[in-house]
């Protein structure tokens, strides 16, 4: 059985793409800060779907994070697939004349140091196991967003993390590409979750506007589906790749 280990599996896209995985018959670890009694009905409603556990750990602990990836794989005797998926929004918006160095810390942490140190840590496990396990093709999903390069100036420490973690991506598909081993991004546009929330009405009139040209919301299983065909192994020669999951916001238009 093949092996996923999501982090921020706990709501939103990464719940979606969990659930996506044991559809698919994958066995999946996820992780999230939440307490396992407040994440127990979601867990049974995975449960239901197939073989899941739970990591309560935060993302931008590197050493706890690692040690759950290490715990993970150590059980299942082999990894598939690392999704970087926990990311987050500055707590508060605010201008970027006065961003914070404290939310600045924060975001990079979570959102662009715990991916990277995560990347490292799969990294070594899958090359170790590359000669003992049969058929192995494992791989690498970073979960980016087109703030990667579209500026929101009330939340630019997001942005900076967003571009980073592009990076990441590319930088781990070089070193791993010898070994055979992918590293994608995917990069979500406008997803209804519980992150857009509270910008929700805002989306709402853009979108109408046509912000996108596909004028909906992406939903997360909209992302999930192109993690699926990241897992599938039919995008493998195309390693680095940045897989842009929007509604077709990145296009320019006249
Ligand atoms: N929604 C969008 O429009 C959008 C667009 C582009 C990119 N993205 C990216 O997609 C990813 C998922 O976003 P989402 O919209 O699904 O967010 P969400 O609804 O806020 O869910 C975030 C998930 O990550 C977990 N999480 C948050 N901070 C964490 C931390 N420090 N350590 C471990 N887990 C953590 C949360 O679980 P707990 O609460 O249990 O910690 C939850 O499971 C993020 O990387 C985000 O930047 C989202």
């Amino acid at each position: 059985m093949k092996t996923a280990f999501v982090t921020g599996g706990t709501r939103g896209i990464g719940l979606a793409i969990a659930g996506a995985l044991l559809d698919a018959g994958w066995e999946v670890a996820i992780t999230g800060r939440s307490p396992l009694s407040r994440v127990a009905n979601t867990l049974d409603a995975l449960g239901a779907r197939g073989p899941v556990s739970y990591f309560p750990s935060d993302a931008a602990d590197i050493d706890a994070a690692r040690s759950a990836l290490e715990s993970a794989a150590g059980r299942w005797g082999r990894l598939d697939m690392l999704v970087n998926n926990a990311g987050m929004a500055p707590e508060t918006r605010s201008d970027l004349l006065e961003t914070a160095p404290g939310s600045f810390d924060r975001v990079m942490a979570v959102n662009l140091r715990g991916p990277f140190f995560l990347c490292q840590a799969a990294a070594r496990i899958m090359l170790r196991a590359l000669p003992r396990v049969e058929d192995y093709r494992p791989r690498i999903v970073n979960i980016g967003s087109v703030s990667a390069y579209t500026t929101s100036v009330n939340r630019g420490e997001y942005c900076v993390s967003k571009a980073g973690l592009s990076m990441v991506t590319a930088l781990f598909a070089d070193r791993l590409a010898q070994a055979n081993i992918p590293v994608f991004e995917i990069r979500p546009g406008i997803i209804r979750t519980d992150m857009t929330e509270a910008v929700a009405e805002r989306y709402d009139r853009l979108i109408a506007e046509g912000l996108t040209p596909i004028r909906r919301w992406g939903q997360p299983g909209d992302v999930a589906a192109a993690v699926l065909c990241c897992a599938s192994g039919q995008l493998d020669f195309s390693t680095g790749q940045v897989i842009n999951v929007d509604g077709g916001f990145h296009m320019r238009r006249l």
